[in-house]
């Protein structure tokens, strides 16, 4: 079965034509970031109409990078939440075109369950493919959440953040370091070269599930060292600040992670979503999952970030369990996992 899957959650037009939610027969991704750059963050309205702008050239691409046309197509799929709104209607109006034109099902995907999703489209070096029910670390620009994948289609959700996401952490703490947006990367990269013991930073402290996360503190402190150096004419070693950072926020992921691994029975652990292709967090995740015997899944760096095969991937599974929309399909800004019909 070949899905057509359209993600415009964010600053990323994405059209991808999965096979059977297994293999990726194209996968184009139109990314806007160097546009959002010059004002430190996705502007929505921006976002938006960049979408409408490139969204047929996308899906043209999606069809001819795999030799394939409509006709060929058996259904069509589309993020219809969470996400900026204005760019998520821009993906569920296009998808509905398509599907209600050439009389095919239309499958309304959940954006974090499609990242969950890239954890089955490329095996691992034992050529291992993870099956639920397993245990998740989504951590995005928009979310950091701990997920029981309970079944391909049923989640609960055992951690999540309180106030910024990881990503988002990472985003503010690079921009006061000077680094452009998004700054997930950059921080990774300057943390190569950095000491991670240099700068010595908080561990939060909260109140409620101790799976929940806090990373304003941290994001905080960083601001408060950078903003201290200035005013005393001190430098910031930027890498060693990055490195003691990085560190920082892949020590909570994963002692998180893995203390409710071991206290909800799961033996399999995946991560999920931009913040997973961190080389300190799955540097981390990878010595403490041997050391703890979990085995361990991350999806490939390419489909880390924002892509449409995921949502081709999840939208197989989701149509296999029946899940369909009609033309009354509306996109949601904010939508728990949790609450997915
Ligand atoms: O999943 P994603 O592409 O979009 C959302 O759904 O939000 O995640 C984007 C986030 C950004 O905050 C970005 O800085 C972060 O993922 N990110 C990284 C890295 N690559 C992307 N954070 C840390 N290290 C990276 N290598
Ligand atoms: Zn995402």
């Amino acid at each position: 079965m070949k899905i057509l899957a359209i993600e415009t959650s964010c600053d990323e037009t994405a059209a991808a034509i999965v096979e059977d939610g297994r293999k990726i027969l194209s996968n184009v991704v139109y990314s806007q970031i160097e546009e959002h750059k010059k004002f430190g963050g996705v502007v929505p309205e921006i976002a938006s109409r960049r979408h409408s702008e490139n969204i047929l050239e996308v899906v043209k691409k999606a069809l001819s990078e795999a030799d394939c046309t409509l006709d060929g197509i058996d259904a069509f799929a589309v993020t219809y939440a969470p996400g900026l709104i204005g760019a998520l209607l821009v993906g569920v109006s296009f998808a509905k075109g398509l599907a209600l034109s050439l009389k095919k099902p239309l499958i309304p995907v959940h954006h974090i369950a499609g990242h969950i999703a890239s954890n089955y489209l490329v095996p691992d070096s034992d050529g291992i493919i993870p099956e639920p029910p397993f245990l998740c670390l989504a951590a995005s620009g928009g979310h950091s959440h701990i997920i029981e994948v309970l079944e391909y289609t049923k989640f609960r959700i055992i951690g999540r953040t309180h106030d910024d996401a990881a990503g988002e952490a990472f985003d503010k703490a690079a921009r006061v370091l000077g680094f452009p947006y998004p700054g997930g990367v950059h921080i990774d990269k300057a943390a190569l070269t950095g000491n991670p013991e240099a700068y010595s930073l908080p561990r939060p402290k909260i109140q409620g599930s101790r799976y929940d996360f806090s990373f304003s503190g941290l994001k905080t402190a960083v601001i408060n060292i950078v903003h201290n150096a200035e005013q005393k004419g001190e430098e910031i070693n930027k890498n060693d600040m990055a490195a003691s950072f990085q560190s920082a926020v892949a020590e909570i992921l994963t002692d998180k992670t893995i203390s409710a691994a071991k206290e909800y029975g799961y033996s399999k652990i995946a991560l999920a979503g931009g913040v997973s292709a961190n080389s300190g967090v799955r540097k981390l995740f990878g010595q403490e999952c041997r050391k703890n015997g979990f085995r361990l899944y991350m999806p490939p760096l390419s489909l880390c970030g924002d892509n449409a095969a995921m949502i081709g991937c999840q939208a197989y599974y989701d149509f296999l369990s029946g899940k369909r929309a009609d033309e009354s399909l509306n996109a949601f800004a904010s939508l728990s996992l949790e609450d997915l019909a």
